[in-house]
C-alpha cells in the first residue's frame, strides 16, 4: 500500500501535529539502547519513546515501578547518540513526579540536560495536572499517557482494557481535552476500546498514540522486544509480530555453542 506523505529530515512536536493535520499516522517505537535505536531511526520512525518498559524488557521486574531516573537517563543517553531522525521521547520514571510539581520539574530538566532528549512522558490526567504545567513553562514539551498507566498497575490490579464502564471512559474524554488546554503535544492511549479512541481523537487537535487502543488513533507504539517476537511468552490481542526473533536468535546461539563444543568454530579462515 503506498503511504503519501511528506518528508521529515528531523521530527519535531511540531511536525507531529502537521502529520495528524494533514491524516498521516504517526509511527512510535520503544528503544533503550544505542545498537536498537541506530536501527529503529534508520528505518524512519517518527518517535522513538525511550519507555519504562525498560524496566520490564531490559531490567527483568514484573512493572515499570522500580526503574530509576539514574537508569532511565542511562538509556535515553545511549539512544540519543544514535538518532539523527526521530524525536527522542523519555518516560519519567514513577515516583519522580508525583509528589510535586518541582519534583517533576527537576527530574523533566534532569532527562533534557543529562540525556539529551527531546521531550518528556508521564503518566495521568487531572491528578498530575500541575506537574505537567510546570515542566511546561520550562519549555519542556510533554507526552501525556491516559488509559492503562502501568504506573498505577497496583492500583488496578490487572492489565486488562481500561475505561470500559462509562464513568472511566467521561473522565479520560475529560482528561484528553485537559492535556491538550494545557499544552501537551500528544498522548499516548493504552488499552482501551477502539471507539472511545475515535470519540478522543476526534475531539482533540494533538496526536493520540495507541497501544491496543484501536486503529483510530494518530499513530501506534509498540514496544520494540514485542514487534520482533523476542518477549514470546507476550501474547496480548493487540500485539502483531513482525519476526520470531526469540526463535531465530535461540537456533543461532545454539548453534554457536554446537560449533564451539565440536570445535568446528573458529575455523582456519577465522583465525589469524
Ligand atoms: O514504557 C513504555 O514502553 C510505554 C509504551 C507502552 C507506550 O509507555
Amino acid at each position: 500500500m503506498s503511504v503519501v506523505k511528506k518528508e521529515y529530515k528531523r521530527v519535531t512536536v511540531k511536525s507531529l501535529i502537521e502529520m495528524k493535520k494533514n491524516g498521516e499516522k504517526i509511527s512510535m517505537l520503544t528503544a533503550y539502547d544505542y545498537s536498537m535505536a541506530k536501527i529503529v531511526d534508520a528505518a524512519n520512525v517518527d518517535v522513538i519513546l525511550v519507555g519504562d518498559s525498560a524496566s520490564n524488557v531490559m531490567a527483568g521486574h514484573e512493572t515499570t515501578l522500580p526503574i530509576t531516573l539514574d537508569q532511565m537517563i542511562y538509556h535515553a543517553s545511549s539512544v540519543i547518540k544514535a538518532v539523527k531522525r526521530a524525536l527522542v521521547v523519555v518516560d519519567i520514571p514513577f515516583g519522580y513526579y508525583q509528589s510535586d510539581p518541582k519534583e517533576a520539574l527537576r527530574s523533566a530538566i534532569r532527562i533534557m540536560k543529562e540525556s539529551g532528549a527531546h521531550a518528556v512522558k508521564l503518566e495521568g490526567g487531572k491528578e498530575v495536572e500541575a506537574s505537567i504545567k510546570r515542566i511546561l513553562k520550562a519549555g519542556i514539551p510533554v507526552m501525556g499517557h491516559l488509559g492503562l498507566i502501568p504506573q498505577s498497575i497496583y492500583k488496578f490490579g490487572t492489565y486488562t482494557v481500561r475505561a470500559r464502564e462509562e464513568e472511566e471512559a467521561k473522565k479520560l474524554i475529560s482528561d484528553a481535552k485537559l492535556l491538550e488546554d494545557i499544552g501537551c503535544f500528544g498522548m499516548v492511549l493504552e488499552k482501551i476500546p477502539a471507539d472511545l479512541t475515535k470519540t478522543v481523537s476526534d475531539s482533540i487537535s494533538i496526536p493520540t498514540i495507541g497501544i491496543g487502543a484501536g486503529r483510530h488513533a494518530d499513530g501506534q507504539v509498540l514496544v520494540i522486544h514485542d514487534l520482533l517476537g523476542m518477549t514470546h511468552e507476550f501474547n496480548p490481542r493487540f500485539l502483531r509480530r513482525y519476526m520470531n526473533l526469540y526463535e531465530e536468535m535461540s537456533s543461532a546461539i545454539s548453534q554457536y555453542v554446537t560449533d564451539v563444543k565440536t570445535k568446528d568454530f573458529p575455523n582456519e579462515e577465522e583465525q589469524y
